[in-house]
Parts: C-alpha cells; structure tokens; sequence
C-alpha cells in the first residue's frame, strides 16, 4: 500500500505540497509575485512578452506546465530531445514515481499483482481500468481462448525468412500482416473494432512468438491448445515435440506467467510512446503494434534483456565483475552494464526487486545452478557500492535478472526480447485504445532546432 506520507508528498491536490512547490517554482523563474498558483508566467527577457502558461495535475505526480500556447504567445519552441522533462499526453493506465520506485497499474501496487494476479486479469485491468468479476474474466479468458489462432496463409510467411532469422523480425513482420488478414476490426474510431483487435493481439502473440522459436530450430509449429490456460499454452506451442507429450511445469508456468505481469505496461516508455505516435496517424491497430515490437528490440530498450545475458557470458566468472565495471565507467568505453539504470527510475525499479527474488526461487524449485546467477549478482553489488553508479543512481532494471530465469525455462537468448513484447502487447494496445477513446486527440508532429545550412541560392555544377 501507499503510504499516506507518500500520497502526502507526491499528490498534487493536496494544498500544503502543492503551494509551496509552485510558490518556489514561480519565484524561481521570475521576480513578478505569483498571480494565480495555477499557472507559470514565463517572460521572454528579449521581447518583454509574457505568457501565462496553465498548471495542470492528475491524480499523482508533478504538476505540468501545459506550453500548448507558448510558440503562439512567444514565437519560442521547448526543446527536451530525450523526453525526460516532457509529459507527452495524459493517462489513467500506468503511474510510476522513479524516485520512490513505485508502480502502479490502473492504481494497484505491481507488488500486489505480482503476489495475487495473473498475467490475463492484468491484461483486462490495464484495458479496462478495473480488476473483473468472475464472470467478466471468463468471459474476456473465452475471448483470448478462441482468437488463438493465425491464418493459414500467415503461417506460410514464416517460410519466406532463412532459418536463422531473429525471431524479432519474424514477429514485427508477422504482427504487421496481421492487418492483411483481418479486415473486420480496423475501424480505429469504433470501439467494438479496437476491443476485437486487443483480443486478437493478446491471443495471437504467443502463437506468433511460438512459431518464429519453432521456425529458428527447424520444428513443426504447433496450433494452440484451447483446454490449456495462457501460459501453458504458450509453452505448449514452443516445446512440444511431436514424438512425445510435454509435461508442462507449474513453477515455470507460475513464473512466466509472472514475468508477463511485469513487463505489461511502464507508461510512455520509447515503445508505448512509438505505438501511440503511430497510433495518432490513424493507423491500424496491428501496424501500431508491429511498430512498438520494433520500438522494443532496440538493446537500450526491451532487447537489454537479450544483451544482458551476452554480456553475462562474456564476463563468465565472478573475478572478471570488477574488470567490466571499469569498462561500464570508462567514457572512452561504449559499454556499458546492459540492465542497469533507467530514464525513470533513480531507485530500485520495483520488478527487478520481485524478478531477482523469483530467480533464486524458480532456479531452486528447477534444479538449475547457473553460474551467470552468481556473476549476476556479484556484478550488481561491485556496481552498487560504486561511486560511479551510486552517484548516477544506476541500479539493476527489470532487463538485468530476467534472462537468467527465461533461459532457466529453456528460452534462448533471441527469444528474450519476444518474451517482453508478448506481456507488452497488453499495454501497447491499453494505451492504443486509450489515445483513440480521448476526444481531441492529434497527431503527433514534433518540432526541431534547425542547425543546417542558411537559405542560400543553388550553384551549377560547372561553377561548384
Ligand atoms: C527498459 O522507459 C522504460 O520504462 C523502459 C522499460 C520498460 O518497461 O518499458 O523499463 C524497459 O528499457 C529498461 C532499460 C533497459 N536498458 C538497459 O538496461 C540498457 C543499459 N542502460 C542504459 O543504456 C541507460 O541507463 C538507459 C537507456 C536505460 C537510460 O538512459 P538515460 O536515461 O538516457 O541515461 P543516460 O544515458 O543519460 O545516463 C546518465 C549517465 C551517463 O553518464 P554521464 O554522462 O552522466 O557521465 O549514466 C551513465 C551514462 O553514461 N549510464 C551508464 C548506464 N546507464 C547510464 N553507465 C554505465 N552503464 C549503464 N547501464
């Protein structure tokens, strides 16, 4: 639970933060006596024009600045080319404070879905906005269950990549053609269409994922089982073998059920924000989707977990930690520990807490002894004690223990980065219906700092 000196701190409405927060911050940017605590007068000390920019809050967090105004006001642009200062839209789904480590999704605490969900009533909450009754999880598991399969045809593209393609550009291109196939739910403006493409999302990715790991090592694919729950499923399509039934484990299942809650949804991450700026062009719910899986492969993003674990077995033994930490402070370096620090989190990140209880747990229950377990951890108490890290308030992310518990289920390493986009698919496709429900929404069109040429009059080329 939250505290109610967090809420206290962190919640906008409440007077006595909120005032002295916007009293220092109008005193800080200017001398003029704040007028009225809901907005900022921003003066352009070379024009002497002013602008009143509204303050607006939501139910936690800081309050924002709303600069909709400010190029007409003041002729000026903001320039925030990470994002980090920038909230781009508003959002009831997910809430994270970086700086307390706290995630909630729809306001429950990550912790106690973690503890007493599963993956499919996450998937519901985070597109509805509340936990459902018995008879609504039925209806919408029954739902998932019977949109499971992909078009035959479909099932042939996979034929038309070499065997050792990376299942990420299997499954982005697979994911894009889905809109070839369904023609019934595209209509991004009817509400009906955007629930029936979530649905066929969040049931077809894991037959999707499953077929581009089954294409990868040469095996038939496997069509999707209706008597198994989501998970089993899954991995019922990834390692079925034809020559014998495969004994489903409930402490991987358990744990990869888990896993998927974890990485569900994290607000406007590069992926999310990818998928609502296509999105904002209209376009159709799976090619918005096929662009947040590509958002995701990215190693500084969703592919870290797949990195992670290279990079794992490049250090190999707990005496080579201190040699790679060196390396990850060395500005000359390119490297860096792949699953540690967050644009966000400047704390704990919440699921790496839970993942690496879970690791010690699900590797025991497996009987696995990973030595990459042990480098793991020695890595991450040689970077917490490290000046470099504390001051840059670098810890572990969700990416830096999840690789060791997916290969501890025989997942390979190319599949990782899947694995994430198969629990994100919940949250890109909240956030897609979320942005199309919001009246006024617009597409998205940033503006830049021009740093090329000036005007200038075009030479011929005898005279250049
Ligand atoms: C995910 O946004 C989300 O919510 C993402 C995610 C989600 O659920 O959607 O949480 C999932 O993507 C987690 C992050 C996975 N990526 C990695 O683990 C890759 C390694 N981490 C970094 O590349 C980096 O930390 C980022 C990309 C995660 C964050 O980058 P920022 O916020 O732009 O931070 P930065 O690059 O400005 O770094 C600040 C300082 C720099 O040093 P100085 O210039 O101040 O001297 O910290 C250093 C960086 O060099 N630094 C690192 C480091 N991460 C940052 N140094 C060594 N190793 C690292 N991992």
């Amino acid at each position: 639970m939250l505290s109610p000196a967090y809420c206290a701190k962190h919640s906008p409405r409440r007077p006595t933060c909120r005032s002295r927060w916007f009293q220092a911050v109008t005193n800080q940017m200017k001398e003029i006596p704040v007028s009225d605590p809901k907005t900022v007068k921003l003066l352009d000390g070379s024009s002497n024009r002013s602008s009143d920019l509204p303050l607006i809050s939501g139910t936690l967090g800081p309050a924002c600045i709303d600069i909709g105004t400010l190029y007409k006001d003041t002729g000026h642009f903001t320039y925030d080319p990470g994002y980090g200062s920038t909230a781009s839209t508003k959002s009831a789904i997910t809430y994270i404070d970086g700086d307390a480590g706290v995630l909630l999704y729809r306001g429950y605490p990550i912790e106690q879905l973690a503890e007493h969900s599963s993956f499919l009533e996450v998937a519901y909450l985070l597109l509805n906005g509340e936990l459902p009754d018995k008879p609504q999880f039925d209806r919408f598991e029954h739902q998932i269950t019977h949109h499971t399969m992909i078009h035959e045809a479909q099932r042939n593209f996979f034929h038309g990549f070499h065997y050792d393609a990376h299942p990420m550009a299997m499954l982005a291109a697979s994911v894009a053609s889905l809109s070839a196939f369904y023609h019934d739910d595209l209509d991004v403006d009817d509400p009906e269409d955007r629930k029936m493409a979530a649905v066929r999302l969040i049931a077809k990715m894991p037959t999707i994922a499953a077929a581009c790991y089954r294409y990868s090592i040469g095996w038939p694919f496997r069509y999707p089982r209706n008597n198994l729950e989501y998970v089993d499923r899954f991995l019922h399509m990834m390692f079925e073998v034809p020559s014998e039934p495969l004994k489903l484990s409930p402490v991987a299942t358990k744990a990869l059920d888990l896993l998927f809650i974890l990485h569900a949804d994290h607000e406007q991450n590069a992926s999310t924000s990818t998928v609502r700026l296509v999105g904002s062009t209209g376009a159709n719910p799976y090619a918005s989707i096929a662009a947040g899986i590509t958002a995701l492969w990215g190693p500084a993003h969703g592919g870290a977990n797949e990195a992670v674990l290279k990079q794992l077995e490049e250090i190999g033994t707990p005496d080579k930690v201190a040699s790679a930490v060196l390396r990850a402070k060395d500005k000359s370096d390119s490297f860096r520990l792949m699953g540690f620090g967050h644009r966000v989190y400047k704390n704990f990140d919440p699921r790496a807490k839970i993942i690496r209880e879970m690791c010690h747990k699900v590797l025991a229950e497996l009987g696995v002894n990973d030595p990459l377990l042990e480098v793991a951890m020695r890595l991450e108490e040689a970077a917490l004690k490290d000046d470099y890290f504390v001051e840059r308030k670098l810890y572990p992310n969700v990416d830096f223990y999840s690789g060791i518990i997916y290969k501890a289920l025989n997942i390979p390493a190319e599949m990782f980065t899947v694995m994430f986009a198969i629990a994100r698919t919940a949250g890109w496709i909240a956030h897609w219906i979320e942005q199309h429900e919001t009246s006024g929404s617009r597409i998205g069109r940033p503006r830049q700092i021009y740093t090329g040429a000036d005007v200038r009059d075009y030479v011929p080329a005898g005279r250049r």
